[in-house]
């Protein structure tokens, strides 16, 4: 894993925003699996911007959606796709005929093996962005996840709905199960872009970078792969010993 240091959550918006389209510009079809939460949000603005001026760039890129709440209808308020339209792809004009996205109220099994499929049609995942739990978790994948797992439906973490209730109000507000691409399914992309920011991630920044590598903390597994990059700001960064830093 490289380390890429931002300045603040605008300058990881800019510097992920550059590694999104460097992407596209080797591989126009490129197949993206992209996260929602506030991390990436300064980077949708930034690619949005980039799309309406130069549409044709985002043409042939196909989308998917990295993670899912489980058990809700499919135009409840908390849906994921609708975070990541909302913030990416209506801004940016991109088709909803090129997004792949978890449907919550189908068969679990069914659905996930789906998702899967059409990863593998489309000859593998070409970027993953991820975001970074407050507990290591990627995507929905919670400390404990296999680092071979597959696309699945998984229970929440106790801590991962206590940070997801800033989204939706209370605790109470928050989905139980979620849909998430696996650690095993992620793994094999061709470029791995985890985004860190803000003092709420330096202390599980510097157990990612300087504690071991093992399923208790599933980010960890990003420590093994020489694609991943993590990208994080100098407030995510603060509790990283400076000799590891540099
Ligand atoms: P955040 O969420 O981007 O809202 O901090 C990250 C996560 O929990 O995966």
């Amino acid at each position: 894993m490289r380390l890429i240091e931002a300045e603040d959550h605008e300058d990881l918006g800019r510097k992920a925003r550059d590694v999104v389209i460097g992407v596209l510009r080797t591989r126009p079809a490129s197949l993206m699996a992209l996260a929602t939460g506030n991390t990436p949000v300064p980077m949708f603005r930034e690619l949005a911007a980039v799309a309406r001026t130069d549409p044709l760039l985002f043409q042939q890129a196909r989308f998917v959606t990295l993670d899912e709440y489980a058990d809700i209808t499919s135009d409840d308020r908390r849906r994921l796709l609708s975070w990541l339209n909302r913030e990416f792809t209506s801004p940016a004009g991109i088709d909803q005929q090129h997004i792949i996205a978890f449907e919550p109220r189908a068969d679990h099994l069914i659905e996930c093996a789906r998702i899967e499929d059409a990863i593998a049609e489309h000859g593998g995942l070409d970027l993953v962005v991820l975001g970074l739990g407050p507990n290591g978790h990627i995507g929905f994948n919670e400390p404990g996840s296999s680092f071979a797992s597959r696309t699945r439906k998984v229970a929440l973490a106790a801590e991962s709905i206590r940070s997801n209730a800033s989204y939706w109000g209370s605790e109470a507000d928050v989905p139980r199960n979620g849909l998430t691409l696996g650690i095993g399914t992620l793994r094999e992309a061709r470029s791995i872009l985890l985004l860190a920011s803000g003092a709420s991630k330096a202390a599980i920044v510097a157990r990612l970078m300087q504690g071991p590598v093992g399923e208790a903390l599933p980010a960890s597994v990003l420590r093994l792969c020489t694609k991943a990059i993590l990208l994080a700001d100098h407030a995510a960064l603060s509790e990283v010993d400076h000799l590891i830093r540099s």
